[in-house]
């Protein structure tokens, strides 16, 4: 099949590279020169295991293209997959900006039948509003719509998309159904055909409801360290009950990311836009922001005021595996520590150059983690990065400086930490003092 995929962000560069991979030809389709001049080149954007490599070998294989130019890009295609951003707006709405004017790009340049498709998370209804927005441009109506909303993690991208446990297809005409059902097939998964409200709506419940998994474990913890107990054997007790389920339950210092604390704010609008007052959604957006804080707080209890106090943060990104720095808990916290009055010293493997633009200029970025904490007071852990995790404690134990240990991460077994001389505080976890 011919797919063209317009915006080559990190949903739209994943799944045209995955599409190509499994044998159709795509074209991706951006704006931004630059990016598609170093795309043609191999040279990827974004850091995404194996994501370079997929690149270059499809690219050389003569499946995968890259162009700025769209109405090219569209001639061909069979389905065209619309994949560009829907940044948050200051209410919490999503703004359509670019599904817009890519819809409109669209309709000017639609001659033939072709299966839009909205990978891009949208609101309710937003697809019925594509529709309008194209015909209007082309002046048929001999094309459809689709929603085929994506599930993907970052950092684990491409295996999510190649492993895919289901495809959710909302449409409203069976030939379109028929067409999108025959592009995921090679994907060998669950396929679901839905009408195009509920596929949009899938997409929102999902992340909401792993928005709330994760809330819901950072309450037990906060109430597991108030009665002793530890909240990774509840958690993993909880998870043995199959309707629970053991993922998505690790209690750390809250979600970031690009989607969770975007998309739990549109729900809550969309919600609102049909009087509905979601207010489980509310909470957990709520609790998200107190958990991003909670190693703050610790360190205020632990030590009454931060000012002068040297400090070491251990991974910056939102979550390993990526340089994506969008709404990730170090900025909440190095901008608290700046305030207080502590010195910062950030170090992360791969997101030192995306950190260095977003975190406050007082907080020097360094390059590796010895210098990160060499003579700080306080050591947090903000991101589980296995470079992180295999920290030699003994040589933390051993520093001058006796720094106090705070875990966002929850990245040590009690036992492992109370072989030091370590004070060791955690999340729903007795503090090792
Ligand atoms: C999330 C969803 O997991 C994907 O299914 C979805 O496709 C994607 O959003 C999207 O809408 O595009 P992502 O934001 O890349 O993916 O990353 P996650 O692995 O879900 O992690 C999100 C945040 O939750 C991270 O800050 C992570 O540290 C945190 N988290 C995750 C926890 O605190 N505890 C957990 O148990 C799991």
């Amino acid at each position: 099949m011919n797919v063209s995929v317009i915006g080559t962000g990190y949903v739209g560069l994943v799944s045209g590279v995955c599409f190509s991979d499994i044998g159709n030809k795509v074209t991706c389709v951006d704006l931004d020169e630059t990016k598609i001049n170093n795309l043609k080149k191999g040279i990827v954007p974004i850091y995404e295991p194996g994501l370079k490599e997929l690149v270059v070998k499809n690219t050389e294989e003569g499946r995968l293209f890259f162009t700025t130019d769209l109405s090219q890009a569209m001639k061909d295609a069979d389905v065209v997959l619309i994949a560009v951003g829907t940044p948050e707006k200051e209410t919490g709405e999503a703004d359509l900006r670019f599904v817009e004017a890519v819809a409109k790009s669209i309709g000017e340049n639609l001659d033939d039948y072709k299966v839009i498709v909205t990978k891009s998370t949208v609101p309710v209804g937003t697809n019925r509003y594509v529709k309008s927005i194209i015909s209007e441009h082309c002046g048929h109506e001999n094309f459809d719509v689709a929603s085929n909303p994506e599930f993907l993690r970052e950092g684990s991208a491409i295996h999510d998309t190649m492993n895919m446990e289901r495809a959710i297809i909302g449409v409203e005409s069976e030939k379109a159904g028929d067409i999108l059902t025959e592009l995921h097939k090679p994907f060998n998964t669950e396929i679901m055909v839905t009408d195009i409200e509920t596929a949009e709506m899938i997409k929102y419940a999902s992340n909401a409801f792993l928005a709330t998994k994760i809330s819901f474990i950072n309450e037990i913890a906060n109430i597991c360290e108030k009665l002793g107990a530890n909240v990774i054997d509840v958690a993993k007790g909880m998870g043995l009950d199959a309707r629970i389920g053991a993922k998505f339950l690790q209690a750390g210092i809250g979600y970031g990311g690009s989607c969770f604390p975007k998309d739990t704010k549109a729900l809550v609008q969309i919600s609102g836009e049909v009087e509905h007052d979601f207010q489980l959604l509310k909470s957990v957006i709520e609790v998200n922001n107190k958990q991003q804080r909670v190693l703050i707080d610790k360190a205020i209890a632990r030590f009454g005021s931060l000012s002068g106090k040297k400090v070491g943060l251990l991974g910056l990104a939102f979550k390993p595996n990526t340089d994506d720095m969008r709404e990730a808990a170090s900025i909440v916290i190095s901008e608290e520590l700046v305030k207080q009055g502590a010195s910062v010293k950030g170090y992360d493997p791969i997101a030192r150059e995306t950190a260095a633009k977003v975190l406050p200029q007082e907080v020097e970025i360094v390059s590796s983690v010895n210098e990160a904490i060499e003579d700080a007071d306080i050591i947090m852990i903000l991101t589980e990065w296995d470079d992180i995790k295999n920290i030699d404690l003994e040589m933390i134990a051993n520093l001058p400086s006796n720094p106090v240990l705070f875990d966002g991460r929850n990245c040590f077994s009690l036992d492992e930490v109370a072989k030091y001389n370590l004070e060791y505080h955690s999340i729903g976890r007795p503090s090792l003092i």
